[in-house]
């Protein structure tokens, strides 16, 4: 899946980290003067408020996450596939999502902020957020101006795109979560935010990533999901292995040559190459794909998400087209088809198990299309390479250890890798995992709309939102709150080991949903959540087997880091 913010790296060296925002912009208005009568009573009238909210449900409440038990293999359709290998040991819910009522001395706040004049205030709004300013220096100059971490804001695109552009950013890690809640937000059409991409791209269907859990093919749809993978999970391990294996080779074979390599195209290559093979049991070079899904994939994404991302033209061109126009689907109608044609002819077992569903053959292809190319290939497209930059920039002594853990364990398991014994043995590389997903979540962007009338609450204050109104979060600053993480802005390898490093994982929420819980029928929790974390852990783990250390080069790219390897150093212990 395909981060709605192309993160370059100028925004992270060259912009102001969120948490040197002095504490003063971040403190809102303390509770008026307590001597004062009127005030007692204003106070009076907020608890008032905050009570009968909290006892209507007004709050964000905690989800009631029907995860089921997972005792072996087995995974029947509509339960998580990947629980028995990946599930945390912590259980209890965020702190976040767990209170029903703000502490006493909690301001009742009016939401900060406006959305200018229509269509103006929009388009004002959207050259900052890409070109004056840039999208984590607009949040963060609208948080100091607001002296607060709720407020109004238009998004991208704006008219002529999305017609209401308007919505109401929650920026920290209290306020976020409420995203995660489908009592409280209703999740219809918001997956790329306020405007829909045509369905014309997808064959005709709104496919799962658009439904809401209230829609009936969302259960049978996030089933079929789960089903397709869990049904070859037996050669996930072994087809990962390959791909990447022969990635790290012909990438130490440019590497000689050249001097040095980008890891991007390659990582594309063999994403797609693992994706259909352990999936769905076939190999695109035997099929009339061959080699050029990656492409292809490309193509059909900028014709999505294209009014989200700048891809480097001159301002006014770029914004003047691509972020104020839809291209059209039949530009890319005959490309699209090759890939539905892909999966029509090697996802026999996955369709036969949508029928089953009662899902329609033609309805269940479109959804593979979207979870394999958009969901699956995107995320990694974008997540690899961030995990390679991250390691790569730890340095020597990281690189040491992780080397270490992973060819004890591997040896201890004669030479095997396998599910449990990463789980159980690999303690720093599934930290190191957790922390990439944290610093840079690779789908910064989420939105809900209002099911009620609501009372969100940052750490500062409370603030009413009416039906209707469409709340966004930007991941990135609730996942780097410093108020929840130390040394929130820096790569700490072994944040997450250990008791206390694992009671934090609950703050990570990379997948639409903490760490802590799982996906199922009735949330948004990102289907594929734990085969994620799987296969992120199987590149860590490739790399420090066959590499002792490496060195690399970051730029930016329009999805995601570019990263190219400087050099590899051969696996010497
Ligand atoms: C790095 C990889 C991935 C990332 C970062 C990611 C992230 C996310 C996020 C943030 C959402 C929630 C979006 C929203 O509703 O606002 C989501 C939903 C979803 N993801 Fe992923 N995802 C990844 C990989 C996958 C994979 C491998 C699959 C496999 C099939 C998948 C399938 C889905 C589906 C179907 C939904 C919608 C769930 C629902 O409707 O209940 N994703 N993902």
């Amino acid at each position: 899946m395909w981060s709605s913010h192309a993160f370059t790296d100028s925004d992270r060296t060259t912009a102001r980290p969120f948490f040197l925002i002095p504490t003063l912009f971040l403190s809102l208005p303390t509770p008026p003067n307590p001597g004062g009568e009127r005030e007692r009573e204003r106070e009076r009238e907020r608890k008032r408020v905050c009570d009968k909210m909290a006892a209507t449900g007004a709050f964000s409440t905690p989800i009631s996450s029907t995860r089921l038990p997972v005792s072996s293999y087995r995974t029947p359709t509509g339960v998580p596939p990947f629980s028995i290998s990946i599930r945390s040991s912590i259980s209890n819910r965020p702190s976040t999502l767990s209170a029903n009522a703000p502490p006493a001395d909690l301001p009742l706040r009016k939401i900060p902020g406006d959305y200018g004049f229509p269509f103006i205030g929009s388009i004002q709004d959207r050259f900052a957020y890409f070109y004056t300013e840039g999208c984590d220096a607009f949040f963060r100059s609208r948080i100091r101006r607001y002296n607060s971490t709720v407020f109004r804001v238009n998004m991208p695109p704006g008219p002529p795109v999305s017609a209401d552009p308007r919505v109401i950013a929650l920026l920290d890690a209290v306020s976020f979560p409420v995203l995660f809640d489908t009592a409280a937000v209703e999740k219809r059409d918001l997956f790329t935010g306020t405007f829909m991409p045509s369905t014309d791209l997808t064959g005709g269907y709104r496919v799962l990533s658009y439904l809401d859990p209230s829609e009936p093919l969302h259960a049978p749809l996030k089933k079929l999901l789960f089903f397709l993978l869990s049904h070859r999970r037996r050669s996930l391990i072994p087809e990962f292995r390959r791909a990447f294996g022969s990635l790290f080779s012909s990438l130490e074979s440019d590497l000689s040559k050249q001097g040095k390599v980008d890891f991007g195209p390659g990582n594309d290559r063999a994403c797609f190459d693992f994706l259909s093979r352990a999936l769905l049991g076939r190999d695109p070079a035997d099929s009339p794909l061959g080699s050029d899904a990656p492409a292809i994939i490309m193509k059909w994404v900028l014709f999505q998400i294209g009014p989200l991302l700048t891809i480097g033209l001159p301002r006014i061109i770029e914004d003047a087209t691509l972020h104020s126009f839809r291209l059209p689907p039949a530009l890319i109608r005959a490309d699209y088809n090759r890939l539905a044609d892909f999966f029509r002819e090697s996802a026999g077992p996955v369709l036969d198990e949508a029928n089953r569903l009662g899902i329609s053959r033609e309805e269940a292809v479109h959804n593979l299309v979207f979870s394999i190319c958009f969901n699956s290939f995107g995320g990694m497209k974008i997540l690899f390479p961030n995990i390679v930059k991250w390691l790569g920039r730890a340095g020597g002594r990281l690189h040491t250890r992780l080397a270490a853990e992973v060819r004890a364990a591997v040896r201890s398991n004669d030479g095997q890798i396998g599910m449990r014994m990463i789980e159980e043995e690999m303690p720093l590389v599934k930290s190191v995992v957790y922390e990439a997903l944290r610093i840079e979540p690779p789908v910064s962007m989420q939105y809900g709309r209002a099911k009620r009338d609501l009372l969100i609450r940052s750490h500062d204050a409370a603030f009413e939102v009416k039906t209707g109104e469409l709340l966004f979060g930007y991941q990135p600053f609730a996942t780097k709150d410093p108020r929840v993480f130390d040394r929130a802005e820096e790569f700490v390898g072994d944040r997450f080991v250990g008791e206390e490093g694992e009671r934090l994982l609950r703050h990570v929420v990379w997948s639409n949903g903490p760490e802590t819980e799982g996906p199922t029928v009735e949330n948004k929790q990102c289907a594929g959540k734990d085969f994620v974390v799987l296969v992120a852990r199987l590149l860590v783990i490739e790399l420090f087997l066959r590499y002792d250390s490496f060195e690399i080069e970051v730029g930016s790219s329009a999805l995601g880091s570019s990263v190219k390897l400087t050099s590899l150093k051969r696996a010497s212990f």
